[in-house]
């Protein structure tokens, strides 16, 4: 089968640092499926696993978790699936990612594709989507009924991008908070307000004073899309007593989690692995999770996120996806479909 791989580390102009390869196709076991891969998208979570360093992989590496495709054998074990089924899922970080024309993959992380999405626009949907719920949701305990939210807020910090994108249309639309999201470019307002937003203030300005000229001074909740360390501390100032902070960036210092204590307030980070990597007793959370995307989607609640497709999945495409989000400033999603 076709595949993009890596041996070495590299940066994303050299052209090795993501290579076409031929691998042999996998069989599936236990509660695997094998599914045939249409479109992927890309995350930052590939460029983070890609950076540079001296490491050295014996055998090819696939990254890439988000796929959408369909199923062309099932384990022994599996129920929730069968063969000819159309799918989406993110998968698991600890395994090969999608970036390969056939890919194992756990039935407990995989939701039936959307009836009203293609390929292409489903795939732009289930690494974000899962975040969004999960942190939204499981983490902040946001209710999902609207009427125990009025007159709640969200701030968003990060709108416009492959994450915020989902979890502004989950909050606004599903949810019915009052949804500030963050956004520092004409286009990316555009994107945000389309999408749901309520209010669209710039980090690229002072947070605090265009949260008082929109008359929210302070927020219920707080779901940080970008750089922990730069905002903890405006995150702290802008939470409401009893708020609740989630973040599902990385920290690269401590954070003063003092800052959170005369409010009493809620700091939980959201990892949409963990319930792979750790196996636990609730990852088929995952799959009742995307199919209530797909559920959503089709009732014309939530859209896609596609944003830009490339044809065809090979290591050039791969390699100008990943440039374009090293750049930190890509809208919605970026999808690669089809192998030829
Ligand atoms: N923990 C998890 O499970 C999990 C899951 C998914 C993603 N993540 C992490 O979450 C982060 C966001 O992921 P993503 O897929 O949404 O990324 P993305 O699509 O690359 O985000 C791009 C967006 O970031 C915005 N941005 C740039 N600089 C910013 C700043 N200083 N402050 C606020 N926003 C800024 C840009 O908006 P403007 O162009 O308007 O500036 C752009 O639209 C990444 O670090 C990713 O690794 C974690």
């Amino acid at each position: 089968m076709k595949a993009v791989g890596l041996t070495h580390y590299l940066p994303i102009d050299h052209p090795e640092s993501l290579m076409d390869i031929e691998l042999p196709i996998p069989r599936a076991s236990a509660q695997d499926l094998l599914v045939r891969v249409h479109a992927i998208a890309v995350n930052p979570v590939d460029t983070k696993v890609r950076k540079p360093k001296d490491k050295v992989e014996s055998a090819p590496k696939i990254l890439g978790w988000d796929a959408a495709g369909e199923v062309v054998e099932v384990g022994p074990d599996c129920t929730l699936f069968k063969t000819g089924d159309k799918v989406f899922y993110a998968g698991d970080i600890t395994r090969a990612g999608s970036n390969a024309e056939y890919q194992l993959v756990d039935e407990r992380i995989v939701g039936h594709l959307p009836q009203s999405l293609n390929y292409e626009q489903a795939a732009a949907l289930p690494l974000t989507a899962i975040t969004a719920w999960e942190a939204l949701f499981d983490r902040l305990g946001i209710a999902l009924e609207p009427l125990k939210n009025k007159g709640k807020s969200l701030l968003i910090i990060g709108g416009a991008g492959g994450v915020g994108s989902i979890a502004i249309q989950l909050a606004s639309k599903l949810a019915g908070l009052t949804v500030v999201a963050t956004a520092s470019r004409p286009e990316t307002v555009q994107w945000i307000k389309k999408l749901g937003a309520h209010h669209a203030i710039n980090h690229k300005l002072d947070l605090a004073t265009q949260m008082q000229a929109i008359n929210i001074a302070q927020a219920d909740y707080i779901f940080c899309c970008n750089d922990t360390d730069a905002y903890f501390p405006v995150m702290a100032e802008l939470i409401k007593p009893q708020g609740r902070i989630c973040s599902i960036v990385e920290t690269s210092m401590p954070v003063d989690l003092n800052l959170l204590k005369n409010k009493s307030a809620m700091f939980v980070w959201e990892l949409m692995f963990t319930r792979s990597m750790f196996q636990t007793a609730d990852m088929i959370a995952q799959h009742q999770i995307l199919n209530r995307i797909a559920k959503l989607v089709d009732e014309g609640m939530l859209t896609s996120t596609l944003n830009k497709t490339l044809l065809p999945i090979n290591a050039v495409n791969l390699r100008k996806a990943h440039a374009q989000l090293e750049t930190g400033s890509t809208i919605g999603k970026i999808v690669l479909s089809g192998w030829h």
